[in-house]
C-alpha cells in the first residue's frame, strides 16, 4: 500500500533524525499498529557507509555475511565483491530479492551469495560470522536475545544507525553522508562482538606441580561485561579485572596465599562447556594450565 510505505519511510527517517534512544512511532495511535515484522521500509545504506560497515567488521574471505532485510543486496554483494566473503540476504519484498539476485549475477558473485524472500524473524542466521542490519530500533531490540544466543561467540554484528540499548557496542564510527536529506549529515555504524555465554559457576582443579587444588569461578554477565569471584585455596576474592571478547576470557584477582595477596592472571577461551587457559601466578616458576567446567547453569537477565 503506497500510503503505508510512505508513512513507514517517514517513520524510519524520523527515527534516524531523533536518534535510536528517543524513537517513538509518532503516529502509532492514529493508525492500526503494524506487526514488528512489517515495520521497516526500504531505505538503502549509502555506499560509503556500506564500505565502512564491512571494514569495521573486518570482513574477509573466510566470513559468512548475513544481512537481515537486505534491500537491493548491496551489503552482501560488496562483502563478496570487495572482500571475497560468502553469505546471504533475506528481504520480505520479492522485487528487491529478484533485483539482488540479478545484481549478484551481473557482478559475478552469484556463486558466493544468494538472496531469499523470507521474514527476517523466521530466518536461521546462526551460520553468520558477520551479521549486518539497517532496521528500526524496535526490530533490533526484538532480535537482540536471538543475536546473543544464536550467533557463535566471536561473530560480529554491525548495525547502521541503531544501537542495542544497554548492549554497549564494542566500537562506533560516524561516516559523513552529505546528501542524506534527513537527520544529521552522517551515519553511525555500531559493532558488537558476540560474547560467549559465561554466566554461572565454573569449577576445576589447579595442578601447580606439587599439589592439586580446586578452583572455582563465579561469573555474572551482562553481554560482554562480566564480573565475579575467584575461589582458590579455600579463599574467595573479587576479580579486579575481567574481560570477555568473543570466546576469549581474561581476569585477574589477588587471593590470599599463606597470608599474602598473590596476583593471579588468567587468560583462556570458553568452549565446549569449559573454560580452558592458563594462570600466571606471581612468584610461580611458569604459567599453569587450568580448566574449569560449567558447574551450575543460571540464565542471565539479558532481555
Ligand atoms: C532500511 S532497509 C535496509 C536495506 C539494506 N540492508 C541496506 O542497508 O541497504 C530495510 C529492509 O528490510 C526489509 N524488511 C522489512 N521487514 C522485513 C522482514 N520482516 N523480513 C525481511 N525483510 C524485511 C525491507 O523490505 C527493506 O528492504
Amino acid at each position: 500500500v503506497p500510503h503505508a510505505a510512505t508513512r513507514l519511510t517517514v517513520l524510519f527517517c524520523l527515527a534516524i533524525a531523533q536518534g535510536a534512544a528517543a524513537f517513538v512511532p509518532p503516529a502509532a495511535a492514529a493508525e492500526p499498529e503494524l506487526p514488528v515484522s512489517a515495520n521497516v521500509p526500504y531505505v538503502p545504506t549509502p555506499w560509503p557507509v556500506v564500505a565502512a560497515m564491512l571494514e569495521l567488521a573486518r570482513v574477509g574471505k573466510t566470513d559468512f555475511v548475513v544481512d537481515l532485510g537486505s534491500g537491493d543486496g548491496r551489503i552482501v554483494i560488496e562483502a563478496a565483491r570487495v572482500h571475497g566473503a560468502r553469505g546471504f540476504g533475506v528481504d520480505i519484498d520479492p522485487d528487491l530479492v529478484r533485483l539482488s539476485n540479478g545484481e549478484a549475477r551481473r557482478l559475478g558473485v552469484h556463486g558466493r551469495v544468494e538472496f531469499f524472500q523470507r521474514d527476517l524473524f523466521e530466518t536461521d542466521f546462526s551460520r553468520a560470522t558477520v551479521l549486518t542490519m539497517y532496521l528500526l530500533p524496535k526490530v533490533v531490540q526484538a532480535l537482540r536475545p536471538r543475536l546473543f544466543s544464536e550467533l557463535r561467540p566471536g561473530a560480529r554484528i554491525v548495525s547502521h544507525d541503531f544501537g542495542m540499548d544497554d548492549w554497549q557496542p564494542d566500537d562506533v564510527v560516524k561516516i559523513p553522508v552529505a546528501d542524506r536529506g534527513f537527520g544529521p549529515p552522517f551515519s553511525t555504524v555500531y559493532l558488537w562482538i558476540v560474547p560467549a555465554f559465561v554466566h554461572g559457576t565454573w569449577r576445576g582443579v589447579l595442578r601447580d606441580g606439587q599439589r592439586d587444588q580446586p578452583w572455582e569461578l563465579e561469573l555474572s554477565q551482562h553481554f560482554q561485561r562480566i564480573q565475579g569471584v575467584l575461589r582458590v585455596g579455600g579463599r574467595s576474592v573479587r576479580l579486579d579485572r575481567a574481560e570477555l571478547r568473543g570466546d576469549r576470557i581474561a581476569f585477574s584477582a589477588q587471593p590470599e596465599v599463606a597470608g599474602r595477596r598473590v596476583r593471579h592472571d588468567f587468560s583462556g577461551r570458553v568452549g565446549g562447556g569449559e573454560i580452558a587457559g592458563e594462570f600466571v601466578i606471581a612468584g610461580a616458576a611458569g604459567p599453569i594450565a587450568a580448566r574449569a567446567q560449567r558447574a551450575a547453569f543460571a540464565a542471565p537477565a539479558l532481555r
